[in-house]
């Protein structure tokens, strides 16, 4: 498999509970996608899911971390299992620079029933998958973690309206706190997003530098009618607008375009056509 980059960033999605149908046996001529999870990880990997408590949690962890190494090898002819990473003084990954792989950056989030894991070729970026049916006290975080512009829109609205905002805000807040690699760092109060008319809303941003705030594209989509993703991303170099590509990493081993229907986007940034 080999997949191409330029002007686009690359989106590929696992959802955990289909994984059960694994093939048992596996060998020459499969794609990457079709090797059981398991195979792919490293030792730090496998130590880490070892320490989790759940089952769910564990399979969880191994989807998303077999889905980050197998979407990687789709760019390089590194195999899934020989990636490394290595992380930053905020905990970001990003792949060892002695491997001598191509210049791909990445980001990876996951949440129970989906994994996502964004990929560009040297650009930041930085995606956030949320379960957006969970009950929270959605005004009360809104007014300790949000920018005051943030929770004054939220505040304007119904309480069922401020339960969905609030994830929206949230996983574009995530998108690019991970983008920056700064972890929390970087107060969530020091930038805001406004989502302006109606979906897909225009996403405005004004970052804690005001004079970065313009190099900044947000995709915020639903890729189940249960999750919100967003996805993050400075482009290295002013060209025409960014595409945003999804991919469906299936049981199966098959990999098939993702339609997704945007909720926002940033002028500059679109959705690939299936
Ligand atoms: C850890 C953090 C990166 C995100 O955590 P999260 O939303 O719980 O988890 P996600 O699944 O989206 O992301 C986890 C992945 O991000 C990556 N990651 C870890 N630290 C990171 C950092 N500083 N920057 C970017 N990516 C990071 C890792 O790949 C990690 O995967 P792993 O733990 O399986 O190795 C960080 O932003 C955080 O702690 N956020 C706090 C959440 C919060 O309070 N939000 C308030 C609402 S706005």
């Amino acid at each position: 498999l080999q997949y191409r980059l330029d002007g686009e960033v690359h989106l590929w999605f696992a959802f955990p509970g289909e994984t059960k149908c694994l093939p048992k046996d596996f060998g020459e001529g499969l794609s990457v996608f079709q090797q059981p999870a398991r195979m792919v990880l490293d030792d730090g990997e496998k130590a880490r899911m070892g320490r989790l408590r759940y089952p769910a949690g564990r399979r969880l962890f191994e989807t998303s971390h077999a889905l980050l190494r197998r979407a990687l090898s789709c760019y390089g002819d590194i195999p899934p299992e020989q990636w490394r990473f290595v992380i930053n003084a905020h905990g970001k990954p990003r792949i060892d620079p002695d491997l001598g792989a191509p210049p791909l950056m990445f980001s990876l989030s996951h949440t129970r029933g989906a994994a996502i894991v964004a990929i560009t070729q040297g650009a930041d970026v930085g995606a956030d998958v949320e379960r957006g049916d969970r009950m929270v006290d959605a005004a009360r975080l809104s007014r300790r973690f949000f920018s005051p512009e943030e929770d004054a829109a939220l505040l304007k609205m119904t309480p069922d309206a401020l339960q969905e905002h609030f994830f929206h805000f949230w996983t574009l807040k995530e998108s690019y706190i991970k983008a920056r690699g700064l972890g929390l760092r970087l107060p969530l109060d020091s930038f805001s997003f406004r989502l302006e008319g109606s979906p897909p809303c225009r996403i405005g941003f004004s970052g804690d530098d005001p004079a970065d705030a313009g190099k900044w594209l947000f995709a915020l989509f639903k890729p189940l009618p249960s999750h919100v993703a967003a996805v993050g991303i400075s482009p290295d170099r002013p060209s025409g607008p960014i595409s945003l590509r999804c991919f469906h990493a299936l049981p199966s081993g098959r990999v098939s375009p993702l339609g997704v229907a945007p909720l926002g986007l940033s002028p500059g940034m679109e959705i690939h056509p299936r």
